[in-house]
């Protein structure tokens, strides 16, 4: 390795500046990094420094560089010496790195160096033309095709001194010259070619069993597409039996007649009991459930969409409207969740209603009940059904059921 040390004041330029263009691109790089991270650009600042100064980084563009980032010039000079990257002194048209490392040194890189010295002089001077200069480096990574150098941005590998001569030959004259293998070994292959995985089934897949998987792709593909011509023929024969007067006339009358009407939405429905749930039509929600959920002998709620008008117990006698609240008193209405069959959505209907505290509901003749038992939309005879007048009189005294939501009446 080569002490990395900045070139003698004698080759270093007075100052350095980008030029427009690579000032323009050095702008752009910073402009890619978070404000404040701006040093972030040091590495792609410097290698375009060098590139615009002949191949090598002069002290000035150190130290323009530094003024750019708003670095301190030792923090950019520490990076500038430490990566071999940046050539510190001047180099030639045509600068050679040369691999000294181990699997180099074993195939030959010794003799390489030698002809360096020879026919350009010691490392880090440039030949008096001014066209080749070199420097050992470490390993570059084609060891494979030991010895090689690396000449400005190409690699040249597989030498000897005698093409290696004749490689700075012709570089120093200009001449055409060839990159890579200089014996004309493909890639790293071995000598005279390639000796294994010469066999073209390992590039067809049949050593994975890719054949037999296409084959077995193929097959599956051709079953899926007899089955659904199979189940399409037969749904077609199918719809076209059910066409037949014949097919018609077999059918259960009940069955015919429902093929052609809308389904029943209800008709066996309290009427509004199930339009007033968010579930009419339908499963019952949560909430009418609940709502039905407290029925006088406790089995299994039925679905309120099962009961006739007359089983809710709907009052049909003479009504008196109770007296109602424009609002809670005190703004705070009693929890009438507590009475049993009360749940919320009945609650908020009496709370809509006018009705608010437990005592209101206690006051209620068996007109003001049926007033109210008849707009208990969807719930209708429910406050007579569960006995709300009784429960209501009970809480009004101050005394609570166990449950939040209730004491079942009992009857
Ligand atoms: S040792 Fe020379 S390229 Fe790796």
């Amino acid at each position: 390795m080569s002490v990395r040390r900045l070139a003698p004041d004698h080759v270093q330029p007075a100052s350095f500046a980008f030029d427009p263009a690579n000032e323009n691109w050095a702008d752009q790089q910073i402009a890619k990094y978070p404000e404040g991270r701006q040093a972030s650009a040091v590495i792609p600042l410097l290698w375009k420094a060098q590139e615009q100064h002949d191949g090598w980084v002069p002290r000035a563009a150190i130290e323009a560089v530094a003024r750019k980032l708003g670095m301190a010039p030792m923090r950019v000079m520490e990076i500038a010496t430490f990566y071999t990257m940046f050539n510190l002194q001047p180099v030639g048209e045509h600068f050679i790195q040369l691999c000294g490392t181990t699997p180099c040194a074993l195939r030959g890189a010794e003799a390489i160096r030698k002809v360096c010295e020879d026919v350009i002089g010691p490392q880090s001077t440039v030949s008096a033309d001014g066209k080749l200069s070199w420097l050992e480096v470490e390993c570059l990574g084609a060891c494979c095709n030991a010895p090689m150098v690396q000449i400005n941005f190409d690699y040249y590998e597989d030498l000897t001194p005698e093409n290696f001569t004749a490689l700075l030959d012709d570089l120093r004259h200009g001449r055409p010259v060839k990159t890579g293998s200089q014996i004309g070994r493909s890639g790293s292959e071995p000598l005279g070619g390639g000796e294994t995985l010469k066999d073209p089934a390992l590039y067809d897949g049949t050593v994975i069993g890719a054949g037999d998987w296409q084959k077995r792709v193929a097959e599956q593909r051709k079953a899926a597409a007899e089955a659904a011509a199979a189940k399409a023929a037969a749904e077609a024969e199918a719809k076209k039996a059910e066409a037949t007067p014949a097919a018609v006339a077999e059918k259960p009358a009940s069955e015919t007649a429902a093929a052609g009407r809308p389904k029943p939405s209800g008709t066996a429905q309290p009427s509004g009991a199930a339009n007033d749930t968010p579930a009419a039509g339908g499963k019952p929600s949560p909430e009418a459930v609940k709502e039905s959920a407290k029925p006088a002998d406790n089995k299994p709620a039925e679905p309120v969409a099962a009961k006739a008008p007359e089983a809710t117990g709907a009052p049909a006698g003479p009504e008196s409207k109770p007296e109602l609240l424009t609002a809670a008193r005190d703004g705070k209405g009693d929890d009438l969740g507590l009475i049993w069959g009360v749940g919320l959505k009945l609650a908020k209907m009496l709370n809509e209603m006018g009705v608010w505290h437990f005592d209101q509901i206690a006051s209620w003749k068996a007109e003001e009940l049926a007033w109210v038992d008849a707009r208990l939309t969807g719930f209708k005879g429910r406050a007579t059904r569960d006995d709300w007048v009784s429960q209501a009189k009970k809480l009004a005294t101050g005394w609570r059921p166990d449950s939040a939501v209730g004491d079942k009446p009992v009857k």
